[in-house]
């Protein structure tokens, strides 16, 4: 065929540009932006029938460095489609070194962002008539330090919701030497807040090592809302996701119950309103690769699954990807799962060990002796004893396992997309290829 001159300029143009359309590392269902890094999720709303997610972004490289936030908007929770940077550090300004993590609020009809500036780590806010365009706010930053007296490693992370006429937000933070917390305020207009008092407040792991918020004394990424007839809160940090889940009466919550809302490379969770009254939450999954090997792949970070929290009838917490996903389904299988792009449904004994192997790597591991579960490596311990029920998520690199509706564990496997093999004994399997939601990727 004898292509014009204009048509092959017209197909270089419009040719999937870049190689990471072809890395079969890249997951296919799951959000990731078109090349570089990401990592927290960021103000995630679901606004005039749009879905819309930001990301800590940095559009130069695949490493950490001078945060933007990244934006996509989807009808359907499924199909993205990249939108311009949102925000990006202003020269001289209060986030002249980086735009880091907020939420999003719609303040008398006006999307309004609240976000930390660095450095020092100061609250910010911006508003947009169209969700693309961000315009910072000129009395920036509306929360200059933290409260007189609060000795803390970091203030960032704002979480805002609406209460009565009234504005309430969380700020991460942390009390030097003791342990992290969330600091509680007041405003209502958004600019001027009144500081109240820390929400809850952790203790420092003394055995652990590294920084403040491997430490424990610093809480990132607080979030905080009903589930149920209960409110969930939760941070991030000792390199994991700590939950609670308690009552909130007349600003003080009271917690009943805690754990670890995503095991493995799950990472500064931030959840969103979605339609049928749900509210969803995505994390950060973050490489389990070296430095090295991320830059020489040119993208680093994932989005997990939407996730939809709720009650079970004895009040402890289930956690569901939303229904959304099976309607990537194609034709339901009982024998040889996919190796790839699938769901996996097994139920196993929880008394003989299993696997699932791709070639000489292991997917998923589980160990009844101890009942651990793995996925790469990360783990995750099963509560004492029954059958598990598994349902598994296989997408390039990404794993994300729920097992009996109450462990999210998610980690992170390379290469090896060779047929599946299985070991151990299974009361029942089922799987489902799943539709990529792109041609290339996401990488246009
Ligand atoms: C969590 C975090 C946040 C911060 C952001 C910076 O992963 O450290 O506390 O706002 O990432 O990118």
């Amino acid at each position: 065929m004898l292509l014009s001159r204009r048509s092959l300029l017209a197909s270089a143009i419009f040719q999937p540009s870049s190689p990471l359309a072809a890395d079969p590392d890249r997951p296919r269902f799951h959000f990731l932006p078109l090349s570089n890094w990401m990592n927290d999720p960021n103000a995630p709303i679901w606004h005039k029938g749009q879905y819309h997610l930001y990301y800590q972004h940095n559009p130069k490289a695949a490493k950490w460095d001078t945060m933007h936030w990244g934006h996509a908007a989807s009808p359907d929770l499924l199909h993205w489609q990249h939108r311009p940077i949102a925000l990006a550090p202003t020269p001289g300004g209060p986030d002249k070194d980086g735009c880091f993590t907020g939420c999003m609020v719609i303040d008398h009809g006006t999307p309004s962002i609240v976000y930390t500036g660095v450095r020092p780590e100061v609250q910010c806010i911006a508003t947009s008539q169209d969700m693309n365009t961000w315009t910072k706010h000129p009395r920036n930053p509306v929360v200059a330090a933290p409260p007189p007296g609060v000795d803390t490693p970091g203030f960032r992370d704002p979480h805002v919701w609406r209460e009565g006429d009234a504005w309430l937000m969380l700020v991460g933070a942390g009390f030097r030497g003791k342990g992290g917390t969330a600091l509680l305020y007041e405003s209502k207009d958004l600019v001027e807040w009144t500081y109240l008092k820390p929400l809850l407040t952790g203790a420092i792991d003394p055995a652990a090592k590294g920084g403040d918020v491997a430490r424990g004394e610093m809480w990132e990424c607080p979030d905080f809302f009903p589930v149920g007839n209960k409110w969930l809160f939760y941070v991030s940090t000792e390199n994991k996701v700590r939950y609670w889940l308690g009552e909130w009466k007349s600003r003080t919550f009271t917690p009943h119950s805690s754990g670890v809302l995503a095991h493995g490379a799950a990472y500064a969770p931030k959840s969103s309103n979605a339609s049928q009254g749900r509210r969803i939450i995505w994390c950060w999954l973050r490489e389990q690769r070296s430095g090295q090997d991320q830059l020489k792949a040119g993208w680093s970070g994932a989005m997990s699954l939407a996730v939809v929290p709720s009650l079970a009838k004895d009040g402890t917490l289930l956690l569901d990807p939303a229904a959304e996903y099976t309607k990537l389904r194609g034709r339901r299988q009982t024998e040889a799962p996919p190796a790839d792009c699938c769901e996996i449904h097994v139920e196993l004994s929880g008394r003989a060990p299993f696997g699932l192997t791709r070639g000489a790597v292991e997917v998923i591991g589980y160990d009844p002796d101890t009942r651990t579960l793995s996925a790469g490596r990360s783990e995750a311990k099963l509560p004492a004893s029954g059958s598990i029920d598994l349902r598994i998520f296989l997408d390039g690199s990404v794993v994300e396992v729920f097992a009996d509706r109450r462990v999210w564990l998610t980690g992170r496997v390379y290469g090896s997309y060779q047929a599946l093999a299985m070991t151990g004994k299974v009361k029942r399997l089922e799987s489902w290829p799943l539709e990529p939601v792109s041609k290339d990727r996401l990488t246009t």
